[in-house]
């Protein structure tokens, strides 16, 4: 993992000019167009909504499409294999338009893959003019002075994501109802199949009253669902305003006092951190939704062990017990890995009894995909690419019949739903129900951005159609 800034003897000058920049927006009307392409997950879809924040006072306005952008900004994943090498074609589809259309065109990546390749990216694709890690991009003005005044390459992989959130802008430009908020970053729990301690870094929770602040500007552009998110979210902790150590619970407390903002959700969990305050708030606080994703990865109690997963299926189970307890209308969602090394059948078969016995309403499953650098990679007993599929397949077959089912079980109930925008028909609406399931129903475009009551009458795998209530 390369963690080097290189600078020259002009980048004081960088920072200054990006400053003077940053400080007079009206200067320069926003004439250049950015296009942001975002892979992965929604820290990934956060980190892109804030470097359009970050740009905007440098004259930056987002497009849809790469065809008319002065900067093109590849914000990629790099959590299973294929993603960097998804990044270079794509680079290369960018180095065509751009000789062919636009030569003076500027292309970063931004996200994961720039933090784990760093400088052999721009030893590839020499079309690549700023490499930047996720920790790093609220220092994209000054990376762009400097590409502008051709001072050598621009790679900046450092990890300070405290300094990246107090640089960034105090408002955000959001559009639509729901929003993500990034309350904390990174990871201690090193599993043995994943990149995110090592492309994130360490754990960092957001100070609560960064995190309220931002909440509070959402809600005054609209916003009415917060997503808090975090790589380990159960783990935020910080200092709340009262002097005292807040944990994620007490947050989502402080959080749903905020006028305008009526619903809340919180991903992902991990099932060593979810704690009895967590699962009490979960219980109390109405404007949680009734959706929790909490990963398991395997019901093997041998492949936990050797993911480093930190628990046991009985522990899950046990938790997830709780939870239901506590909210018995919760929708549960997971993470699955099949194939894992040394996975057998009889430890796959551990895993469909787990879905079987937890059920679940929505699922991702994966097979395992060898990350160089974790430990996983160098495991004994890989599993041969067609056990894996076959395996997959089998699983998805159970996940998918049960995510069916709980949609079906919603036939005849009223849900209230967020109205996020026209539906694919005329006349119809589209938003999203307390267990994210997508909804359509006929109504009023001057629905739109508001929580709606919608009785349930047909239900697919992925979706739910209604009427008015
Ligand atoms: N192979 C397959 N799936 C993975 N995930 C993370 N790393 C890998 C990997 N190397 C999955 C896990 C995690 C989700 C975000 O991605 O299920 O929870
Ligand atoms: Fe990766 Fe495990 Fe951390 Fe999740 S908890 S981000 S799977 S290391």
């Amino acid at each position: 993992m390369t963690t080097t800034s290189p600078r020259d003897k002009n980048a004081s000058r960088d920072v200054e000019e990006a400053a003077i920049i940053a400080a007079k927006p009206d200067v320069i009307s926003n004439t250049k167009k950015v296009f942001i392409k975002t892979y992965g997950c929604q820290m990934n879809v956060y980190d892109s909504e804030r470097m359009a924040d970050v740009l905007a006072p440098i004259g930056y306005a987002p497009v849809e499409t790469p065809d008319q952008a002065d900067l093109v900004i590849l914000n990629t994943c790099h959590i299973r294999e294929k993603a960097a090498e998804k990044v270079y074609s794509e680079l290369g589809r960018i180095r065509q338009h751009k000789e062919a259309n636009k030569p003076e065109m500027k292309v970063a990546v931004a996200g994961c893959v720039a933090q784990a390749e760093g400088a052999e990216i721009m030893r590839r694709a020499p079309v690549v003019d700023m490499v930047l890690g996720p920790q790093t991009y609220h220092k994209l003005p000054e990376m762009i002075a400097k590409v502008h005044r051709k001072s050598g390459e621009v790679l900046e992989t450092e990890f300070d994501t405290i300094e990246k959130f107090d640089s960034l802008p105090k408002t955000r430009n959001v559009k639509g109802f729901s929003a993500f908020l990034t309350v904390q970053e990174g990871c201690d729990k090193f599993c043995t199949f994943c990149v995110v301690p090592y492309t994130r870094g360490a754990e960092v929770s957001r100070p609560v009253d960064q995190i309220v602040m931002e909440a509070r500007d959402l809600a005054a552009q609209g916003v009415r669902e917060i997503t808090l998110i975090g790589q380990n979210v159960d783990a935020y902790h910080a200092e709340g305003p009262d002097g005292s150590e807040w944990g994620l619970g007490e947050l989502i407390r402080h959080v749903a006092l905020i006028g305008g903002i009526d619903r809340i959700r919180f991903t992902t969990s991990h099932p060593r951190d979810m704690d009895d305050a967590l699962i009490k708030v979960i219980g109390e606080e109405p404007k949680l939704m009734p959706y929790l994703h909490l990963p398991i990865q395997s019901g093997s109690n041998k492949i936990l062990r050797a993911m480093n997963r930190d628990h046991t299926y009985d522990h899950y189970k046990q938790l997830i017990a709780k939870i239901r307890a506590a909210r018995p209308e919760i929708a549960l969602s997971g993470d699955f890995i099949v194939g894992f090394p040394g996975e057998t059948e009889a430890d796959f078969e551990q895993t469909m009894k787990c879905v079987e016995e937890i059920g679940y309403a929505s699922s991702f499953s994966f097979k395992y995909s060898i990350r160089p650098g974790t430990p996983g990679a160098s495991m004994h007993r890989q599993v041969p690419e067609d056990v894996k599929q076959d395996r997959l397949v089998r699983l998805q077959a159970l996940l998918y019949k049960q995510q069916e089912e709980h949609n079906k079980s919603l036939i005849g109930k009223t849900l209230s739903v967020l109205v996020e925008g026209k539906g694919r028909k005329g006349g119809q609406l589209f938003g999203r129900s307390p267990y994210l399931t997508g909804t359509h129903f006929d109504g009023p475009e001057e629905l739109i951005g508001q929580i709606v009551d919608v009785r349930i009458e047909e239900a697919g795998r992925n979706s739910l159609v209604g009427v008015l209530a």
